[in-house]
């Protein structure tokens, strides 16, 4: 079976190709390179043996990705991740997240339905809940009001896919993803953020090897243990291993339904201050940080209730905080030598 993956020289995306390889899936992947670099194809080789195919293209243009299809016709399951994610970023620039995000999915989804069958993987985000009322979160808590154009791309982009595999062949699985951290045990991949990072993990790692002076802790005023906000940090190689399970209940048609969602997560929800008690743990260093104001938009607290998840999909995180904080502090000495 080939599956194409998009964005699959990115984070998320290249552990999840290693996954497919492992699992003896024929991939190819399409990257437009604006967020990851071809290097990543060594490190995905270097850890399988395996060289995946690789388009440099951009979804965004509608004729290169009729060409795709025609030249890989034996494309039946695409794991979808290529969009823009930074949650700032898309509020300053709201119309380049519309077209980015929504629009290559629905050139992607044309493709697909004129298919006898497809299978389609979409990577979603916790987003989608906002600041739901109650922990942890099932995949039927109501989804809000988008804090932000990015994550109003998710909700629009789950609400295409249902729409259209009502009237198509084509069978999706919405995957709700918590927060993405770690990198693979192997150091050959991790997580490459452009400039200042967003998120907390990459600036924890990058503060720890001296590339940041500080970390600013966005709040200590939470209705939380410690005053700092909550989330559930997962592991990316767990991620990653959910993707191909979810691929392969499509694949030998197991789904209950046309769309099913899960929310992928540990379960388990931990405290910026103890991500960063974490690091200190697994570095043996100090982390200099600084209490600043609550950052804008952020919600108190998520974490995933991972009853469908392993019930239904057969999936469980398997990796701990502790051992992501570690692979991804390697991973940042490994980038910084
Ligand atoms: C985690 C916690 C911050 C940076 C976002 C997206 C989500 C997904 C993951 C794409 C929060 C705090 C952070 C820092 C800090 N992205 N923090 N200092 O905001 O939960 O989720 O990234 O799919 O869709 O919304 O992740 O890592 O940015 O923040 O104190 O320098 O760490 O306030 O409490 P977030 P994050």
């Amino acid at each position: 079976m080939k599956v194409l993956v998009t964005g699959g020289l990115g984070f998320i995306g290249s552990h999840t190709v290693v996954e497919l390889q492992n699992e003896g899936f024929e991939v190819v992947i399409i990257d437009n390179l604006s967020n990851s670099s071809e290097d990543v194809l060594k490190g995905i080789t270097n850890i399988t043996g395996k060289t995946p195919l690789f388009e440099k293209l951009d979804l965004r243009e509608k004729a290169s990705v009729q060409d795709f299809f025609k030249k890989h016709s034996d494309v039946t399951g695409v794991i979808h991740f290529a969009a823009s994610k930074a949650v700032g970023e898309s509020v300053e620039n709201p119309l380049l997240y519309y077209e980015n995000n929504i629009s290559t999915l629905v050139y992607l989804l044309q493709e697909l339905q004129q298919k006898p069958e497809a299978s389609f993987i979409f990577s979603s985000s916790c987003t989608v809940y906002g600041q739901a009322e109650k922990m942890p979160i099932t995949e039927d808590a109501p989804v809000q009001a988008a804090m932000s154009p990015y994550g109003n791309t998710k909700q629009i982009g789950e609400e295409i896919i249902t729409d259209t595999t009502k009237v198509t062949n084509i069978n999706a699985i919405l995957l709700r993803y918590f927060n993405p951290v770690g990198a693979h045990s192997s150091n050959q991949i991790g997580e490459l953020p452009l400039g200042v990072p967003q998120n907390l993990v990459p600036f924890i790692t990058q503060t720890g090897v001296g590339l940041r002076k500080e970390l600013s802790v966005f709040g200590d005023d939470y209705p939380t243990p410690d005053g700092t906000a909550v989330r559930d940090y997962i592991h990316v190689v767990d991620l990653a291993k959910a993707h191909v399970i979810a691929l392969q209940r499509l694949f030998n048609k197991k789904n209950l339904q046309k769309v099913e969602t899960f929310n992928l997560g540990t379960g388990t929800g931990s405290s910026v201050l103890e991500v960063i008690n974490s690091f200190e743990k697994v570095s043996d260093k100090k982390l200099p940080y600084i209490i600043k104001p609550r950052r804008e938009g952020d919600i108190t607290e998520a974490y995933a209730n991972t009853d469908k998840a392993n019930n239904v999909l057969g999936w469980k995180a398997e990796l701990s905080l502790d051992e992501a904080m570690a692979s991804a502090w390697k991973w940042e000495q490994k980038v910084r030598s």
